[in-house]
């Protein structure tokens, strides 16, 4: 670690670190497609890091091998300071549930729930008490500005709801790391924007560290770091407004 700790003076270690991750898919006739082809990354706690690139370009794999989803081909996965190589399968998982939290384009909330009861879910099968786990859902809720619709079901939510009630959930077991998979790709922009800017607020005064995958510049232009995925390699790109 000590490379990504000299890179990161100052701010600590990084939550995660990626050093020369590549990623290929074996295709149909054998042949294997290489999609990342040496991804450097270091995301810090309480920075908000954008992913763009067109579809294709690998934003996905990079996330699911971020996120000890996949396994890279080559290259290194450090969460936390811990290097996940080096780890079994059950404890992988562990390091997976404790670490991160995933948001995807469609929010995959449970459908009988209320958002409430959606967002307190991962905090029950953590091991924490009922009360504690729907105040903390309430909270993060109310954050989001969802306090009027604690108990209305995803279905009489609108889609920007939803997301919100899917970034809470995501965020409610305090994981040090959030990957956000195209997280308003179904949102119109005004809405994606309220949504994104929600969701930054959270992030910094959870100080989680974030990196989110859209290729929405419009969004991009309010992280705080920005990478474009190009051939395989990521390429800074300068923040487009300040903040
Ligand atoms: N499981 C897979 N098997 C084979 N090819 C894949 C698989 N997953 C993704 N790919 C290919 O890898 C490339 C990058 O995919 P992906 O990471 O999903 O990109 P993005 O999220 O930027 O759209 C695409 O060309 C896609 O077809
Ligand atoms: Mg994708």
């Amino acid at each position: 670690m000590s490379e990504a700790a000299a890179d990161g003076a100052g701010q600590g270690l990084p939550v995660l670190a990626l050093r020369g991750v590549e990623r290929a898919y074996r295709m149909g006739d054998g042949r294997a497609l290489p999609v990342l082809k040496g991804v450097d990354l270091d995301v810090y706690a309480g920075e908000v890091v954008g992913l763009i690139g067109p579809s294709g370009s690998g934003k996905s794999s990079l996330l699911h091998a971020a996120g000890l989803l996949e396994h890279p081909t080559r290259g290194r996965v450090v969460l936390t300071g811990i290097e996940a190589a080096e780890l079994g399968d059950r404890a992988r998982t562990r390091l997976r549930l404790r670490t991160v939290g995933f948001v995807y384009q469609f929010h995959h909330l449970l459908a009988e729930f209320s958002a409430l009861d959606n967002v307190a879910l991962p905090l029950l099968i953590a091991g924490e008490g009922v009360r504690t786990a729907r105040a903390r859902a309430e909270a993060l809720l109310v954050q989001l500005g969802l306090g009027e619709r604690l108990t209305h079901q995803p279905a009489q939510l609108s889609g920007g709801e939803q997301q919100r009630v899917a970034i809470a959930r995501a965020i409610a077991n305090r994981p040090r790391l959030i990957l956000a998979d195209e997280p308003t790709g179904n949102l119109d922009p005004t809405t994606s924007a309220a949504v994104f800017q929600s969701f930054y607020g959270l992030a910094r005064t959870e100080g989680v560290a974030a990196l989110i995958a859209t290729h929405n510049l419009e969004l991009a232009g309010y992280m705080d770091r920005v990478f474009a995925l190009k051939e395989g390699r990521l390429e800074p790109r300068p923040p487009r407004r300040p903040r």
